[in-house]
């Protein structure tokens, strides 16, 4: 009787509903696989027969070679195994798996029933051994001991794995920024599934961005790489060989693949994406892995709806506001432009004094709402030709309160507060609103003070016309130490400089 020849039992309903499922040891022992491989035929024969009524799945080999090929192509529960054979006996064999399958159980039956060659086999990993000749019915039983010990080891290492996951889950569900919960999605899989290659594609929607990550091996698996069935997907598939291919498409990503675990990822009773964790050759992925997959990918769903939506949340928000901008410049004709100069030359200073990328990012996007607490003031007052009265003086000083004010509710402005409620602070501690003094005042706010008065200075005002470059730097050199940061004055005088150069070798406009 040959492997191909042994049919497999009917498939139960539920679960099984799942496409290309495999056997699992823990659930029902009647549906584990056993491999028998003994050089005599009729023993392949008999014990085959009895394990299939007994409502096991059975595969057969004839050596010790013959079972190894038949393990890369099988996920195998239990291997029954003859010691003496031609081409490779039982004792290298139970090395091999022991290495290379450690899950999987073995039994080793001998007609050399010496103690010596018994222990020899336990030692190299063999649960139990039975003597030739057996009476079938203990070696039915010797099976059923060994994947009943089987099935209470994998509880034990689920129960491990349950918690680890759990300290990951939780990890995930506290990242609201896609990408990293992305990429922790896919270190967690493959931490935990030793695959070779994992990827999480996201399906586009209106308000979401194609999207995916990818570590491993090998290109990253794309939409391009994925069939129908793929998507239709209700739960988590382990398919293995050329059965993965029912869900890929054939072509130099996917080549490699001999065995796949793919989830869907359902937020809100929507398919938000797919995670998928390939093999390249090796061990296939055994139901234990798809159902560690099936654990992961519930959370990582809960956390890319969460994180998709704060994104589209906070980029609502990042509308919102830059229209508000806009609405201010209108509003106040005098500084049209203002905003957007700040931003740059804040930029360009930060730059010049070194600070690290994501922070000159942040003062770029301070500069554009570091005058958005003066919607708050009245537009008669703002573009006011003449000099301001004393208690339109005290309410225009409050406009970097209402800047907080306005910005401070939201989560994604959090990090720009400190330039927009102390742009007006000066160095000698006379500034306002609340009189910091030196280093108490924020370097944001510091050096957006310095960008905030060059193009004051440069630009024209409702009570004046543009002053000259060359006067306004004076001003800032005049007043550093006083009115602004010596280092801040000191980065801008250089950057400014630079900035110019730029702007006019464009043929765009600059301060004369
Ligand atoms: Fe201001």
């Amino acid at each position: 009787m040959n492997s191909d020849a042994v049919p497999l039992p009917p498939r139960r309903n539920g679960r099984d509903a799942l496409p290309e499922m495999q056997p699992s040891p823990f659930d029902a022992q009647a549906q584990a696989r056993v491999l028998v491989v003994d050089d005599e035929q009729v023993i392949r024969e008999i014990l085959s027969d009895f394990l299939l009524m007994e409502g096991y799945q059975v595969l057969t080999a004839e050596n010790g070679r013959a079972a190894l090929d038949v393990l890369a192509e099988n996920a195998v529960h239990l291997v029954l195994s003859d010691l003496k054979m031609p081409q490779m006996g039982g004792l290298e064999l139970l090395e091999s798996i022991r290495n290379e399958y450690p899950e999987v159980v073995t039994l080793i039956m001998t007609g050399y029933g010496t103690v010596e060659t018994a222990i020899e086999a336990m030692k190299r990993g063999a649960f139990d051994y039975v003597l030739k000749p057996f009476k079938v019915e203990e070696v039915v039983h010797t099976v059923r001991r060994g994947l009943e010990q089987q099935r209470l080891r994998a509880e034990n290492i689920e129960l491990r794995a349950a918690l680890s996951l759990y300290q990951l889950a939780a990890r995930i569900g506290d990242e609201p920024d896609l990408d990293r919960t992305l990429s922790l999605i896919v270190d967690t899989v493959r931490e935990q599934t030793h695959a070779d290659r994992v990827s999480v594609i996201l399906l586009p929607d209106e308000d979401v961005r194609w999207e995916g990550a990818s570590v491993g091996e090998g290109e990253p698996l794309t939409e391009h790489d994925l069939t129908e069935a793929a998507l239709g997907l209700h739960g988590a598939v382990l398919a293995n060989q050329g059965r993965a291919f029912r869900f890929l498409r054939g072509s130099d990503t996917t080549a490699e693949v001999t065995s796949l675990l793919m989830t869907p990822l359902i937020g809100r009773h929507k398919l938000l994406g797919l995670l998928l964790a390939v093999r390249h050759g090796g061990r296939p992925f055994i139901e234990g892995d798809r159902k560690l997959m099936t654990i992961i990918a519930d959370r990582a769903a809960a956390a890319v709806h969460n994180a998709q939506l704060f994104e589209t949340l906070e980029r609502t928000f990042r509308h919102t506001i830059e229209a508000l901008v806009t609405t201010l410049e209108e509003k106040d004709r005098y500084t049209a432009g203002h905003s957007a100069r700040v931003a740059d030359f804040a930029e360009i200073t930060a730059r010049q004094m070194g600070l690290d990328e994501d922070f000159v990012e942040l003062i770029h996007q301070a500069g554009r709402l570091h005058d958005i607490g003066k919607m708050k003031i009245r537009t008669e007052e703002l573009n006011k030709p003449g000099p301001l009265t004393d208690e339109e003086y005290e309410r225009f000083k409050m406009h970097p309160v209402y800047g907080e004010e306005l910005l401070g509710p939201i989560p994604c402005f959090r990090e720009v507060l400190p330039a927009i409620g102390g742009h007006h602070e000066r160095y000698d501690g006379r500034g306002y609103p609340r009189g910091l003094e030196g280093l108490k005042i924020p370097l944001m706010a510091r050096i957006m003070a310095v960008a905030d008065s060059y193009d004051a200075m440069t630009s024209h005002r409702a009570y004046r016309s543009a002053l000259t470059h060359e006067f306004a730097v004076a001003e800032l050199k005049r007043c550093s130490g006083t009115q602004f940061d010596p280092v801040c004055v000191e980065a801008f005088v250089i950057a400014i400089e630079v900035w110019r150069e730029a702007r006019a070798a464009a043929g765009e406009s600059y301060p004369r």
